[in-house]
């Protein structure tokens, strides 16, 4: 088969590269990846990429400044990346011509401009699950400023939101993932003749990686046209996406769908047998979590002299070590409500980095070339990478209909 060139942006620590480097026919060649942390003298998340992968060019500076020729000499099949959520809304220029320029610093137009300077034949993005409800004033907008925008420059797209702990793994971290491919490809041609649900139940790319029930969850199913105009989108047009969903030629069925569920990895499966004494907590830092984890009603007053009460109720007194860890966030290095907290047979402690890795997939001490501190912060931000594997086996499968074999699954 022949290999896939692949950018990897947002490279992080190289979650992708991880999760493409371990699929079944090896396809995969991550020939060019962009990693910048902005506002940092060093770089840990980058060092940490070139100290592990040592094919490919590895670009640290921040994507804005990647020129357009730099990018369309990388010369690649397929782009992957996990960016950030942010205001993606564009607005007519002065001139009222449309063009597909949104705000400045918004890393989607990248994204966009890197897919304008290569056409790359496929697209995997990952994000939090909020994108598609972003901004809550105008509900799914954002996501269908994506939608459109992606749909001009001739890309279908499906999508998924997966929690990894449904599918066997060992954290809760709910994530939305992005498969674009160029609708003029053996795979779109394919999907052309199949009915919208079809492709999200039974043939497209998510149904084959995680399987789900073939009944949508309280009869949720809709479909919607994205207009082509995206200042028009952008302006007036909201809509609810679910978990699920396709857009093929700018038209979307989506679906609430329920995984058929794997049984999860609890935290005690990936529990360190000998921890170092660092990670267990005096009584001072217990107390703080248990301060932190119980319920409170704190009076508060708000900027305008508003007098209030803040509450939130408890949580329980240390993580289950027989449930799947929660969602590992970039602050686990600090002691706050959401860092994980444990019990052993030894006493309080929290995660260690290994531990960590271990939530996400990663090789133990992947990231032994920085701090504790920056190791958590980076899995906070990486992903859990055998859910790329198995889309990953998944694009492999669609690589293998070449365009020879659907023109004889045309003729006969
Ligand atoms: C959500 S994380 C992706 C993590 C990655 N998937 C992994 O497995 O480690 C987004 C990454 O984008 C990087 N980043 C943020 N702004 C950037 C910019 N302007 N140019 C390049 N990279 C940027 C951050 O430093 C961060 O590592």
């Amino acid at each position: 088969m022949e290999r896939i060139k692949v950018a990897e942006l947002f490279a992080g620590v190289g979650g992708f590269r991880l999760g493409l480097e371990n699929t079944n026919s090896k396809v995969f060649d991550v020939t060019w990846a962009n990693q910048w942390e902005p506002s940092r003298k060093v770089q840990h998340a980058f060092e940490c990429y070139s100290h592990h992968f040592n094919t490919g060019q590895h670009v640290n500076i921040d994507i804005n400044n990647v020129s357009d020729k730099e990018m369309a000499d990388t010369n690649i099949d397929m782009i992957v990346g996990g960016f950030p959520c942010q205001d993606y809304s564009v607005a007519r220029s002065l001139s009222g011509e449309l063009g597909i320029q949104g705000k400045k610093g918004v890393l989607f137009w990248q994204i966009i401009r890197f897919i304008q300077n290569t056409f790359p034949k496929f697209l995997l993005l990952e994000n939090v699950d909020r994108l598609l409800k972003s901004p809550s004033s105008q509900r799914g907008r954002d996501f269908s400023v994506m939608l459109s925008t992606l749909n001009e420059l001739g890309y279908d797209i499906e999508w998924r939101v997966i929690n990894a702990a449904d599918y066997g793994n060992s954290q809760r971290r709910r994530r939305v993932f992005i498969f674009g491919y160029k609708r003029d490809l053996s795979y779109g041609k394919l999907l052309q003749n199949k009915e919208l649900e079809d492709i999200i139940y039974e043939s497209g790319l998510y149904a084959k990686a995680f399987p789900i029930e073939k009944e949508p969850y309280k009869n949720r199913v809709s479909y919607t046209e994205i207009p082509k105009d995206i200042v028009e989108v952008s302006e007036d047009f909201s809509f609810t996406y679910f978990n699920s969903g396709v857009m093929r030629n700018g038209e979307v069925c989506t679906i609430d769908t329920k995984p058929i569920l794997e049984e999860p990895t609890p935290l005690k499966d990936i529990l360190e047998t000998e921890v170092d004494e660092k990670y267990y907590l005096d009584n001072s830092k217990i107390e703080k979590f248990n301060y932190l984890r119980g319920p409170k009603k704190i009076k508060r007053t708000s900027k305008t002299g508003h007098e209030y009460y803040f509450s939130e109720g408890g949580m329980s007194e240390t993580d289950s070590l027989e449930l799947p860890a929660r969602t590992m966030l970039t602050s686990e290095g600090s002691i706050n409500r959401s860092t994980h907290f444990l019990k052993d047979n030894v006493g309080y402690r929290i995660l260690t980095p290994v531990e960590a890795e271990r939530l996400n997939g990663f090789p133990d001490n992947w990231t032994n070339t920085m701090n504790d501190r920056m190791r958590y912060f980076c899995m906070g931000n990486a992903l859990v990478i055998p859910l790329i594997t198995r889309i990953a086996n998944q694009i492999e499968e669609i690589v293998s209909i070449s365009d020879d074999s659907y023109s004889q699954l045309e003729l006969f």
